[in-house]
């Protein structure tokens, strides 16, 4: 077999065999694939498309690629959450704590930020000392010990989607259903959780833009779920405007902390509620979906999510003082106002410009190696609805550069759609 022809193949609009995709994925992990060619078969796929057979066969290929996670040490039923990336989108920082507070087991694997949207690995790690790395013994025991654990998608979990999640967010091939559903589930797949939910944004700042792209993301990695044997579930969410108020890593932990204490932002809150509920009938610690969210709603106001939230910081060799105390964190040192040029109500926020702009302050990755600046980022000073006067501020910026904070204006301006009155 020779990758030339499977390209070729793709390109011209054809199903590849599994044996096909198999080729290429054991290409891609052994490195007998060099990156060009993976990178033009990856663009063949997101122009030409696959099968949801072809999807489904991507999928087993790339969980097979590597290690399988045995969670079966840990008791009870095992519930995992996939988001498929959003801007502002720290909801697994919340829930995850919320849904372990309420006696749901949560071994939770994560990524990077991919294209416009931060990744929850980079996140946590803007905590001093959090380990996002624990060996596969210790995340065990730290799900075992105090009900969650959120680590990186290390070691030898998903080889080939390691590295074609790194591809594809250099070569703009991130926006395919496809390679989001094989690259979200094969994940899931492999690190071993009974049950699944998914968070399908759809959306200006998310990879799929229409319902019906996304009504489709979520059946096919539904379907992909139950024929693996995993009970899962889709709910699908808007991602037109950014979620919360911070955008960018170290802003978004204090946004998370604020949420959790019972402070946070109406949209974001609401949301946690909801995929907590989801995460807490699906494990089995309530009996509907509306008793689920009475204890999703509970474990914020008794404090105990935000407790959950500390013992999961620290057992991760994070620094809890920062937790405690969010001024503790270092922004970037320039702060940056942008202001309003006209008066009137913000009718939308553009979430894809708004993960761009911060994308260009440092808080994410424009190459594969780019450094990220932790304290970067977007604290966003008004949401749609509201009133606007010219003038005042819109949002505040966080960079180490001016020249950046001047350029991700430019984005920032045109994402503001304002109605003048
Ligand atoms: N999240 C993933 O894990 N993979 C994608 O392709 C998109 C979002």
């Amino acid at each position: 077999m020779r990758m030339y022809d499977i390209i070729h193949k793709k390109r011209d609009g054809r199903v590849l065999s599994p044996q096909e995709i198999q080729f290429w994925i054991e290409g891609v992990v052994n490195g007998t694939v060099p990156d060009y060619q993976s990178s033009a078969l990856l663009m063949a796929i997101y122009y030409q498309g696959m099968t949801d057979d072809e999807a489904g066969e991507l999928t087993v290929a790339m969980a097979n690629s590597g290690e399988q996670v045995d969670l079966s040490a840990i008791d009870g039923i095992k519930v995992d959450k996939h988001s498929t990336g959003g801007v502002g989108d720290k909801t697994t920082m919340i829930i995850a704590p919320m849904a372990a507070a309420c006696g749901v087991s949560i071994a939770k694997m994560s990524g990077r930020g991919l294209g416009h949207t931060g990744g929850t690995i980079d996140k946590l790690e803007s905590i001093p000392g959090f380990k996002t790395d624990l060996s596969r013994e210790q995340f065990i025991e730290n799900v075992k010990r105090i009900g969650a654990a959120v680590v990186s998608q290390s070691g030898n979990l998903c080889p080939a989607d390691k590295k074609l999640y790194a591809l594809r967010d250099v070569t703009a091939t991130v926006e395919s259903i496809p390679l989001i559903a094989a690259s979200v589930m094969s994940k899931k797949i492999a690190s071993g959780a009974d049950r699944i939910l998914l968070d399908v944004k759809k959306g200006s700042g998310a990879f799929v833009k229409t319902a019906e792209q996304a009504e489709k993301l979520a059946s096919i990695m539904k379907s992909i779920g139950e024929k693996a044997g995993r009970k899962t579930e889709a709910m699908i969410t808007d991602m037109d405007n950014p979620l919360g108020y911070c955008i960018g890593n170290a802003l978004e932990i204090i946004e998370v902390c604020e949420t959790l204490q019972g402070k946070g932002p109406k949209d974001l809150t609401d949301l946690c509620v909801e995929l907590a509920a989801h995460m807490i009938y699906l494990g089995e610690r309530a009996s509907s979906l509306e008793e689920g969210r009475e204890k999703a709603k509970s474990s914020i106001t008794n404090g105990s999510a935000f407790a959950k939230l500390k013992e999961i910081v620290s057992a991760q060799g994070g620094d809890v003082s920062y937790i405690e105390d969010n001024s503790l964190f270092p922004l970037s040192a320039i702060h940056y106002e942008m202001k309003s040029i006209q008066s009137g109500e913000i009718q939308s926020i553009d979430a894809e410009a708004c993960g761009i702009a911060a994308m260009t302050l440092g808080a994410g990755r424009e190459t594969k190696t780019s450094e990220i600046d932790y304290g970067a980022g977007i604290i966003l000073c008004r949401k749609k609805g509201e009133h606007v006067e010219a003038g005042e501020v819109l949002a505040k910026f966080y960079s180490e550069s001016k020249e950046k904070c001047l350029a991700a204006e430019k984005i920032l301006q045109q994402a503001f759609k304002i109605k003048i009155n």
